[in-house]
């Protein structure tokens, strides 16, 4: 999957702005992570194997940790109930809010689901007026 994305990168000339590594969730986020605390987190298709859930979870308290303003966009088709386990499991953790825009029914007939997580801390203070993300 690296020599893929690396291949991707390539194909799409953008080497002085994207690289590829590995994240293996549960284990200490890569020296490069960590030194570009990274502001907005894609994971798509992560909730398909049971076990790796609380590993996941780990990376992204990590990510939070690194950078309490950060937006995690999280989709998934649901395959199974367990997969809900995860957003239940996230809710916990953080602030959690489903995404909608015009696409939604689509999505929605199709069993596709966009989250958005964010630090609970960096919500609340959204509430209290400090606003940090500005969405056209
Ligand atoms: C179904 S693929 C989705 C790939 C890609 N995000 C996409 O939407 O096409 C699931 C991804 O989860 C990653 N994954 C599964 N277990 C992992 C783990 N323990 N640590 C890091 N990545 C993991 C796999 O490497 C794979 O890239």
């Amino acid at each position: 999957m690296l020599e893929l994305m690396q291949h991707n990168i390539r194909l799409n000339e953008v080497e002085s702005r994207a690289s590829a590594l590995v994240l293996n969730w549960g284990e200490p986020l890569p020296e490069a992570v960590v030194r570009q605390r990274p502001n907005v987190v894609l994971a798509a298709e992560c909730v398909y194997f049971e076990p790796a859930f609380p590993l996941l979870m780990q990376t992204l308290k990590d990510l939070f940790a690194l950078n309490d303003e950060a937006a995690v966009y999280f989709c998934f088709k649901k395959r199974r109930r367990a997969d809900m386990q995860f957003v239940k499991m996230a809710r916990k953790a953080f602030a959690v809010d489903d995404m909608f825009d015009e696409d939604r029914p689509v999505f929605s007939r199709q069993a596709l689901f966009l989250f958005r997580f964010r630090s609970k801390t960096a919500a609340s203070g959204e509430a209290n007026g400090a606003s940090w993300i500005h969405e056209s």
